[in-house]
């Protein structure tokens, strides 16, 4: 099997315990052509958020048999594709939900006090004298938390808003939560129109999919408030990035803070440019322990599918079945 990105030697470790490792050492992610390559012969892959794995790859390595992602969110994995060749597929979900949110507050919080843009006016040496209104933002506690896509990580969101900062929640969601899930993170349903009215703080975590392509584009940009903020850490391409950027020069909206990206690792130039957006590079889920954990789950899910075992997340079971 094939480890298609570096991570930590530890992992590697246990899975040479079990099975036969060949490992792709360079930080430079393998193209398309490249995986298809180094898959040849291969019976396993692990994979990260970004490796394609569509039914052309698959058809070109009739050997694979499993497909694991370290990652939750698997809309680079075509996985009826998979499922229809056998392959069994799993993501990491659940390891990385506190972490990620904990980052997704942490986001939503520089963006509306303006923490980024803070330091580096400090470190430009253009701090010269105290003004009343320095770098003066938005409130977070007390204000409205819009969550915008209430999975697993949306909840924990939800939690640290209404719990730990006073926030009144509203979310939206194609799915209601069940009463008893709502009443534990405090959270009211809406539908999108009233979201995007009525947040002081949006925050994006919805998976990517075709049909949450663009769901945040100019016409759901103009529906926010002037002193709103937007927080994205679900995928590049849930938002215009185009549309977005345009809004924040004109003030339609006051700040954005995003975690990922379309075309990443590309950044749109004209949200470079802006003072009133604060810039990660796709790291919700980096803390040490969670990416070793997210790291294990992976190997765990490979383990198992390789040796006869059942994967702990697989996301088609239903292939183990067959065989
Ligand atoms: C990261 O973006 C993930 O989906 O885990
Ligand atoms: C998303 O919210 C997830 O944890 O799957």
């Amino acid at each position: 099997m094939l480890v298609a990105r570096p991570i930590f030697p530890e992992v590697i470790a246990r899975l040479r315990e079990h099975l036969d490792v060949i490992t792709h050492d360079s930080e430079q992610a393998l193209s398309a052509t490249e995986l298809q390559a180094r898959l040849q012969g291969c019976d396993g892959v692990f994979v990260a958020a970004s490796e394609p794995i569509n039914a052309e790859l698959l058809a070109a390595c009739p050997q694979l048999k499993a497909v694991c992602s370290m990652a939750v969110g698997y809309n680079n994995i075509d996985v009826p594709a998979c499922t229809a060749r056998g392959v069994l597929v799993s993501n990491a979900p659940d390891v990385l939900t506190e972490t990620t949110a904990d980052f997704g507050f942490a986001l939503m919080m520089a963006t509306a006090r303006r923490i980024a843009e803070s330091e580096r006016f400090l470190r430009r040496g253009e701090w010269t004298h105290w003004s009343f209104d320095l770098m003066a933002g938005a409130d977070v506690h007390a204000a409205t938390l819009g969550v915008l896509g209430m999975g697993r990580i949306g909840q924990a969101i939800a939690r640290r808003g209404a719990l730990g900062f006073g926030m009144p929640v509203i979310y939206h969601n194609r799915s209601r939560l069940p009463e008893a899930d709502e009443q534990a993170v405090k959270a009211r349903w809406v539908d999108k129109a009233t979201l995007l009215r009525e947040a002081d703080h949006l925050v994006i975590v919805v998976p990517y999919s075709p049909a949450s392509h663009h769901m945040i584009g100019e016409a759901e940009l103009a529906l926010m408030k002037p002193g709103a903020t937007l927080t994205n850490i679900a995928r590049g391409g849930v938002v215009d990035d185009a549309a977005l950027a345009r809004a924040l020069a004109e003030r339609r909206i006051a700040a954005a803070g995003l975690d990922v990206f379309e075309g990443e690792p590309k950044v749109l130039p004209a949200l470079l440019d802006l003072p009133n957006v604060v810039l990660t590079p796709h790291i919700a889920s980096a803390s040490i322990p969670t990416r070793m954990a997210m790291c294990n789950l992976a190997a765990d899910n490979l383990i198992a599918a390789l040796t006869g075992g059942k994967p702990p997340t697989a996301l088609n079971p239903e292939v183990l079945a067959r065989t």
